[in-house]
C-alpha cells in the first residue's frame, strides 16, 4: 500500500484516510450541535457532550493531518485547469484547514470560558484552557464558533460542486485522488 504522494497523481492513504474521516465527522458534528440545540436539559446533554468529544478529535486529527501533509506534500494538480481554478481551490484548502482548526478551537475556548471541561467520551476529562472564567465572553466566543461554521458550510458546498465539476464536466477523475480504486489518471 503506497504511503507517499510523490509518484502517484493519488493522495497518500494516510491523507485519504483523513481526509474522509475529519469529513464524516465534521457532519456528524454539525448534526450533533444542531439537534442539541432545540433540546434542554439531560436530553440536549445527550448530544452537545459528544459534539464537544467529537470537536475536539476533529481538533487533534487536523493537527495530525497538517503535519501528515508537510511530510507527504500532495501530487500536482491536474495542469488542464485554469490558472483561477488552480488558485480557487487552493485557497478553498487553506481555508478548510484554518477553520477545521479554528471552529474547534473557538468551541473548546468558550465551554473553557464557562469555567467546564470536556468529557472526552467517558474516557478522559479535557482540561480547559487557560482563560478566566466569564460567561459574557463564552457567549461571544459561541457567536463566533457558529459563524464560522456557516462559512465553512458554504465552503463544503463549493468543494463537492468543484469535485463533481472536474469529475463528469472536465472528466480528469478528480475523485480517484481521493477515493482509492477509482481509475488511475
Ligand atoms: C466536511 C467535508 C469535507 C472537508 C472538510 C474536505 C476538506 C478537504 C481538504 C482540506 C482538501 C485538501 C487536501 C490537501 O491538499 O491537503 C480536500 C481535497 C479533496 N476533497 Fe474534500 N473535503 C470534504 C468533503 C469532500 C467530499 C464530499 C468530496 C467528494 C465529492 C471531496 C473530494 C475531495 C477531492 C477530490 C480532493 C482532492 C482535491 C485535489 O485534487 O487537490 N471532499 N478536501
Ligand atoms: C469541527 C468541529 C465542530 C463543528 C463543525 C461545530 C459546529 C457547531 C454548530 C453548527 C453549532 C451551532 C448549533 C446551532 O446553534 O444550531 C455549534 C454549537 C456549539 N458548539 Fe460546536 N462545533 C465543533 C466543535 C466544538 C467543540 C470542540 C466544542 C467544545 C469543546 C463545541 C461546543 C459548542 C457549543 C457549546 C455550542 C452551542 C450549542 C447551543 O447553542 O446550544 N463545538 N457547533
Amino acid at each position: 500500500m503506497a504511503t507517499s504522494n510523490t509518484s502517484q497523481a493519488r493522495y497518500s492513504m494516510g491523507a485519504i484516510i483523513l481526509h474522509w474521516v475529519i469529513a464524516i465527522a465534521v457532519i456528524v458534528n454539525w448534526r450533533l450541535a444542531e439537534t442539541g440545540h432545540h433540546l434542554e436539559g439531560a436530553a440536549a446533554a445527550a448530544y452537545m457532550n459528544p459534539h464537544k468529544a467529537l470537536g475536539i478529535t476533529i481538533l487533534f486529527l487536523t493537527v495530525l493531518r497538517i503535519i501528515w501533509r508537510l511530510m507527504n506534500p500532495p501530487p500536482a494538480m491536474h495542469s488542464d485547469y485554469a490558472k483561477w481554478e488552480r488558485m480557487l481551490a487552493k485557497t478553498a484548502h487553506v481555508l478548510f484547514y484554518f477553520l477545521l482548526i479554528g471552529i474547534p478551537l473557538t468551541g473548546w475556548l468558550a465551554v473553557s470560558s464557562y469555567g467546564k471541561t470536556v468529557d472526552i467520551f467517558g474516557l478522559f476529562e479535557m482540561f480547559a484552557l487557560p482563560v478566566a472564567e466569564n460567561p459574557s465572553a463564552g457567549k461571544s466566543i459561541l457567536e463566533v464558533h457558529e459563524t464560522l461554521w456557516t462559512g465553512m458550510s458554504v465552503l463544503i458546498v463549493l468543494h463537492i460542486l468543484g469535485a463533481l465539476k472536474h469529475q463528469f464536466y472536465d472528466k480528469t477523475n478528480e475523485l480517484g485522488r481521493m477515493i482509492p480504486g477509482l481509475g488511475k489518471r
